[in-house]
Order: structure tokens, then C-alpha cells, then sequence
């Protein structure tokens, strides 16, 4: 049995940093299951398919011709997509947005999971995404959601551009993570949701060195 721990809730919550920050703590294996939906998203708008096209885009996902490159466990790796280096492009709200878009389409979402699922390798996973507790590890012994206000979110992701030197404008940033809620929560396909037996952790007053100092709280509570 290969442990996974599996890390939901919604765009910009940090769950990225402390499932990575956990990754590597326990020496164990990622999995950044919405690099897959970011990658599905610009494989095939530079394929020039149409991002409304839910078959086309599920071929696209299906034949996703990318590579992570093997790295410690827990640290990032860099993302190839055909040989070439996307690491940075798959981070663009922009790419986010398609993301989101073409993680609605039932068929894109199965031609993922069992690439998702391959990910189970020992000596364990921490699992970061939507659904990861819901559909894609229902079996996970730890499963933890996370959440902060929508208020939360865009401060930290304002905070967060200004130090790398953009400008951009507080509201436009809310706006965009409630439209992001809105389409995550409200698809009809694994809609983001906590699972019933997941632990949520609000993180909305607590930094990450908190944050994953609860996750590994529940862990240890998990295997007593
Ligand atoms: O976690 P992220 O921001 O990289 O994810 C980008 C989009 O991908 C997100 O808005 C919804 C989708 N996604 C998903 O539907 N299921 C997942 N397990 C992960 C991401």
C-alpha cells in the first residue's frame, strides 16, 4: 500500500507551496494534478484547437506529450511539453483561466485520471488539486482541504505579483479567483469539494509554516 496524502481547495489557497513543502519533508513523491489541466489547456491552443471543442481538447489531453523532469523529491521540476521547456508558461493566469475552462469536460478529466493515479508510487504521494480526495485517491488515508476568503486569496496573489514587480489591480484579481470558484465549484463533473472524511484547515490567518504544521499533525493523527 503506497500512502498518498491527498491537498484540495480552491485557486490560491497555497496549496501548491505546502504540498511541495510536505513532498519534501517526507521525502516523498508530487503530484500537481492542475499542471496537467494547465498543460491540456496549451497543448492544444497551440494546436489551434477550439478550447469549446470538449472532444478535440480530450484527444489533445489523452496524447499530452509532456515530461517532468525527475527531481528530489518535493523539489519543482521543470515541465516539458514536446521537448520544450513550459515550466514558466503554464503559470500565467492566462493559462490558469483555459485551465479551468477545459477542466469542466468530463472526457478531459477521465483521459487524466489514470495518468493522475500513476503517480501512487512509494515510499508515498502528497496529491495537490480539486478532486484529489473526491475521485481521484477516494482511498487516501489523510485527506486535507484548505480554504481562505476570496479576499484572502487575491491579497496574498496581489502581494505576491507586486514583489515580482507587476501591476495589476486588487478587484480585477478578485474577480478572477470568484469567476475561477464559480466554474471549479459549479461544473457538474469532481466540482471542487471537500471530501467527508477530509480535515479542513482555514488558512486565512496563518502562514504556511502553520499550515503545514497542521497537515502533519493530521498525518500523524491519521496513523496512530
Ligand atoms: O491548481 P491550479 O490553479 O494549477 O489548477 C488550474 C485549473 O485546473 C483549476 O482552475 C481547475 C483545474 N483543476 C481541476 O479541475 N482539477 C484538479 N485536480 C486540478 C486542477
Amino acid at each position: 500500500m503506497v500512502p498518498v496524502i491527498t491537498i484540495d481547495g480552491p485557486s490560491g489557497v497555497g496549496k501548491g507551496s505546502i504540498a511541495q513543502m510536505l513532498a519534501r519533508q517526507l521525502g516523498w513523491h508530487l503530484l500537481d494534478s492542475g499542471a496537467l489541466y494547465r498543460l491540456t489547456a496549451l497543448s492544444a491552443l497551440r494546436q489551434g484547437l477550439d478550447l469549446a471543442d470538449a472532444d478535440a481538447v480530450a484527444t489533445a489531453a489523452r496524447d499530452l506529450p509532456v515530461t517532468f523532469t525527475a527531481g528530489e523529491p518535493g523539489e519543482p521540476v521543470a515541465v516539458l511539453l514536446s521537448g520544450e521547456d513550459v515550466t514558466r508558461e503554464i503559470r500565467t493566469e492566462a493559462c490558469g483561466k483555459a485551465a479551468s475552462t477545459v477542466a469542466v469536460y468530463p472526457l478531459v478529466r477521465q483521459a487524466l485520471l489514470q495518468r493522475q493515479r500513476d503517480f501512487q508510487r512509494l515510499p508515498g504521494l502528497v496529491a495537490d488539486g480539486r478532486d484529489m480526495g473526491t475521485v481521484i485517491f477516494p482511498e487516501a488515508l489523510c485527506k486535507v482541504y484548505m480554504t481562505a476568503s476570496a479576499e484572502v486569496r487575491a491579497q496574498r496573489r496581489y502581494d505576491q505579483l507586486k514583489r515580482q514587480g507587476e501591476s495589476v489591480k486588487i478587484s480585477h484579481l478578485l474577480k478572477e479567483i470568484q469567476d475561477r470558484d464559480a466554474r471549479d465549484m459549479g461544473r457538474v463533473e469532481a466540482p471542487l469539494r471537500p471530501a467527508e472524511d477530509a480535515v479542513i484547515i482555514d488558512t486565512s490567518s496563518l502562514t504556511l509554516d502553520e499550515v503545514l504544521a497542521a497537515v502533519l499533525k493530521v498525518w500523524s493523527e491519521k496513523q496512530a
